[in-house]
């Protein structure tokens, strides 16, 4: 039988989805696909589930992209069955309740670029690479890159980007606002996963209910963003753990949240 081409690893609540095509830098094919779409909805249905972490398997590749090889026997309508099936996998990933971060260790192109846009967070390596460099195959960005690289950096960068193809180091990416921050390779997922144990450690309720008011607010206007947020604020009062939250303020003493 072949290797996964995807990894699940959990630890105390923090899944680890490592892209495992390390020979093909990691590139998407529609096996990686319906193998993180498999992923992806059991960790949705995992209730002990508290962030996830998305990674490449390697060290030289995050993600350099769609399977290109794959592609290029396609027509029309097998290319729009593969755009809808990357569409659909990286939705699911996005819509996970829990924080998703992306810890990009190396190339991080195209569809790869496009993974990362689906995670809520994105940290890199000092030696990552990231781009859209579709329009090198005559192509244009087929997962979503269109869409959500012009929401999280503005859409005349993502223009620029896009129309040019060209490769962003990490400092810039950071400069930009694409990514979060930069560590050294050997210490991007060590650093990642202390980010992700921090969050695990908050009260589950209220980082979920953040996550959600956050993401429906952005497709709303403002003041039904604001609605959103009292109901989701004044529900969390409903939990034990706010209440064990604020108790331990008052009584000076680390919080212990139950998931209740
Ligand atoms: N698809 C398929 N195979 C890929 C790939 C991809 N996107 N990217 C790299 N590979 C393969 C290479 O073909 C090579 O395989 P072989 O050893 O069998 O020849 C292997 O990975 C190693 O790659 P290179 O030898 O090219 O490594 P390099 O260090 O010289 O270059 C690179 C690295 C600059 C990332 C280069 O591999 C590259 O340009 N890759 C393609 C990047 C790209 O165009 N991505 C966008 C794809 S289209 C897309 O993603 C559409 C969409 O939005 C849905």
């Amino acid at each position: 039988m072949s290797d996964p081409t995807v990894l699940v690893a959990a630890d105390a609540g923090v899944a680890t989805l490592t892209i495992n095509r390390p020979s093909a830098l990691n590139a998407l094919n529609s096996t990686v696909l319906v193998e993180l779409d498999r992923a992806v909805s059991a960790l949705a249905a995992d209730p002990s589930l508290r962030a996830v972490v998305v990674t490449g398997a390697g060290g030289k590749a995050f993600v350099a992209g769609a399977d290109i090889v794959e592609m290029s026997a396609y027509g029309p309508q097998a290319a729009r069955r593969f755009a809808s099936l990357g569409h659909r996998v990286l939705a699911a990933l996005e819509a996970l309740p829990v924080p998703v971060i992306a810890a990009v260790n190396g190339f991080c192109l195209g569809g790869g670029c496009e993974l990362a846009l689906s995670c809520d967070l994105i940290y890199a390596s000092d030696t990552a690479r990231f781009g859209q460099p579709e329009v090198n195959l005559g192509l244009m960005p087929g997962f979503g890159g269109t869409q959500r690289l012009a929401r999280r950096v503005g859409a005349a960068r993502a223009a620029e980007l896009i129309y040019t193809a060209r490769q962003v180091k990490a400092d810039e990416a950071v400069r930009i606002g694409l990514v979060l921050d930069v560590f050294p390779l050997a210490d991007l997922l060590g650093r990642v996963h202390e980010m992700a144990a921090g969050i695990a450690a908050k009260g589950p309720a209220a980082v979920r209910a953040s996550k959600l008011a956050i993401a429906r607010g952005l497709d709303a206007p403002l003041a039904v963003g604001n609605a959103l947020e009292i109901e989701t604020f004044a529900n969390l009062f409903d939990t034990a753990d706010a209440r064990e939250g604020m108790q331990a303020f008052v009584e000076k003493r680390p919080a212990h949240f139950r998931n209740a």
